[in-house]
């Protein structure tokens, strides 16, 4: 079964290496623990719980301007296409609400992400803008946003 639970530390060195399996250039690991330390109630995780795995996470920040910002979210390749990136984006937003009075939410994703940006616009985000050399690799990003007010 998989289930959604916040993180708790002991989870993060897992979550790193789910990280480096999911991006090519991977948070460090010190990154992660920031975000944890700094929004723990942000930070979640999807566990398969018979082999007490973790296969999926999601972490967000709120920003100064307001706006509830989705840092990061991966699933692992083999559990893609079960739901699991859909409800890690739906607490996490949940979250951003009862805890912080978020409604405006925003993130940035690789032009190249096909995937990534089918979800996002599922859930109601729009593409406002395109970033140039956003990513390290010098590819685009765009801006997408979602807003609830
Ligand atoms: C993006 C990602 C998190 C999606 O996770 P997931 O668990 O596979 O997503 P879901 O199963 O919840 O999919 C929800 C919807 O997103 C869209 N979607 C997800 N993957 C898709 C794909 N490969 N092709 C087309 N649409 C896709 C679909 O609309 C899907 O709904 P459907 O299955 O009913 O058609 C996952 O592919 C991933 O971890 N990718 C690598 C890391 C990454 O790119 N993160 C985002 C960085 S901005």
């Amino acid at each position: 079964m998989i289930v959604i639970r916040r993180a708790i530390k002991e989870d993060l060195k897992n979550v790193y290496e789910l990280e480096k399996k999911c991006f090519k250039d991977p948070y460090p690991e010190a990154v992660l623990l920031m975000l944890y330390h700094l929004y723990p109630e942000l930070f979640f995780i999807a566990e398969n719980t018979g082999e007490k795995k973790i296969v999926g996470y999601a972490s967000g920040m709120v920003r100064a301007d307001g706006f509830g910002h989705i840092i990061s979210i991966c699933v692992g390749e083999e559990y893609r296409r079960r739901g699991i990136g859909r409800k890690l984006m739906e607490v996490l937003e949940s979250a951003m609400r009862v805890s912080f009075n978020v409604c405006n939410f925003r993130l940035e994703v690789r032009v190249s992400n096909e995937s990534a940006i089918k979800l996002y616009e599922s859930l109601g985000y729009k593409i406002v803008s395109r970033l140039k050399s956003y990513y390290l690799d010098g590819e685009d990003g765009y801006l997408m946003i979602k807003s609830t007010c």
